[in-house]
């Protein structure tokens, strides 16, 4: 069913159930996702993007549901990514006249996506295109979180299409945000962002800053992944703000790997050591848990401790696959520390030193390498030295705090 989410503007995309991993394996999606396609009908027809490739007649038969896609006058391509973008061949060959409406950084994305010889209008920040009684307002978001990222605004409904920004990957028969379970949303929202907008932290805290100089009022805020923030909207760009200066609370996660077990009797020990400083403690083993839940977790932390025995001189592969994706990222202001078992050589440690240091993680503590089973002397150092991390996590929220 087309949803309406404003008078005479309908949410006409496709929810995909079964998706469980997206952009290669580097995020996956536990709950599946929606690709939100937005139809805007006025003396002239505006689809505001579309759906990912095999979603087209799930998005058509929403359209016709509301008019015939024929009557398409304009498809608005804020992003030139597949999920949104996909379907534009299939929208263009049944609106014959339909013009294809994108920034100008998307001619390099989408033209090298998709065939030409479509009629084009390229747009920018300020740019409008009059419907009737409803004027669609371009603003663009370089780099939120692609080049070509554009916004698209609709002042008479105060009614804001920010594409990937502020979305969550939810699959879901309720449209609204205010309809889902807050446990589930928030999730989903905080795990967007940490793996998908952390690198651009300062353009979102500048982009914030330029909506509200521009004075847009918001009612709603219609993304293209989840659901529509309706009923106080603000709260997720303010939420945004939030993450995006990395504010933390008194929280570590410990993320380990072992081949027989020490490094986990080790994570155990440190973890209880966080916690007696009176920190929030997650332990994470890995694969066990995917990188794209351990990312999320962190967004709200202070620190992060690793831990990997060394295996041929190096770490366990899943916590090297896990620092490769905190490298991309460089989560904002988290501490960290390294740890580990080894047998005789030993470089596990100092390399995950080296690679939080690569993610902007400040490495406030000397690793704790120590060699095979730990023994309860061990065992007592290893509580120690977590205690020392969770005195350092309070230490540093308190000098943020002055
Ligand atoms: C395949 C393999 C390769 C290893 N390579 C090294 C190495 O290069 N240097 C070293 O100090 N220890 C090496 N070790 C020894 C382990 O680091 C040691 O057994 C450690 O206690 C394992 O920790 P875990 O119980 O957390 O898996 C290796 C062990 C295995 C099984
Ligand atoms: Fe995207
Ligand atoms: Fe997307």
């Amino acid at each position: 069913m087309a949803v309406p989410i404003a008078e005479n503007v309908y949410w006409v995309g496709a929810v995909d159930w079964e998706v469980r991993h997206f952009h290669g394996y580097s995020y996956h999606t536990h709950r599946g996702t929606s690709y939100n396609a937005y139809l805007v009908v006025d003396e002239r027809v505006a689809l505001i993007d579309t759906v990912m490739r095999g979603f087209e007649d799930e998005m058509l038969r929403r359209i016709a549901e509301v008019v015939d896609p024929a009557r398409i006058d304009y498809v608005v391509a804020n992003h030139g990514e597949l999920d949104h973008a996909g379907a534009i061949p299939a929208v263009m060959a049944r609106a014959p006249h339909a013009i294809l409406v994108h920034s100008k950084r998307a001619a390099d994305s989408l033209g090298k996506y998709l065939p030409d010889g479509w009629k084009r209008q390229v747009v920018g920040t300020g740019d409008t295109l009059p419907l009737g009684r409803k004027t669609l307002t371009f603003l663009e978001a370089p780099m939120l979180h692609w080049p070509d990222s554009m916004f698209t605004y609709i002042p008479e409904d105060k009614l804001l299409l920010p594409n990937d920004a502020f979305g969550q990957h939810l699959a879901s028969s309720e449209r609204f945000a205010d309809q889902v379970d807050p446990a589930v949303l928030w999730d989903e929202a905080r795990k967007y962002f940490a793996n998908i907008l952390t690198p651009f932290s300062k353009l979102i805290l500048r982009k914030v800053e330029e909506v509200q100089q521009m004075g847009l009022e918001i009612a709603t805020i219609a993304p293209s992944h989840g659901v529509v923030w309706r009923e106080n909207p603000m709260q997720i760009v303010e939420q945004y703000v939030r993450w995006a200066r990395g504010e933390a609370g008194a929280k570590a996660l410990v993320v380990y790997e072992t081949m027989w077990g020490s490094t986990a009797e080790m994570a155990h020990a440190v973890a209880e050591g966080i916690a007696s400083a009176g920190v929030k403690v997650r332990v994470f083993p890995v694969p066990q848990t995917d990188h794209t839940t351990v990312v999320g977790e962190l967004l709200e932390a202070k620190g992060i401790v690793v831990g990997s025995p060394t295996h041929n001189r190096r770490m366990l592969l899943n916590v090297a696959a896990l620092m490769e994706d905190l490298i991309g990222l460089r989560p904002v202001n988290k501490i960290g520390a390294a740890f580990g078992s080894h047998g005789w050589s030993g470089g596990a440690v100092p390399l995950i030193e080296q690679r939080l240091k690569e993610a902007g993680i400040e490495v406030v503590q000397e690793g704790l390498a120590l060699t095979w089973w730990p023994t309860p002397e061990e065992r007592a150092q290893a509580v120690a030295w977590g205690r020392a991390f969770g005195e350092r996590i309070l230490e540093s929220l308190s000098r943020r705090a002055e």
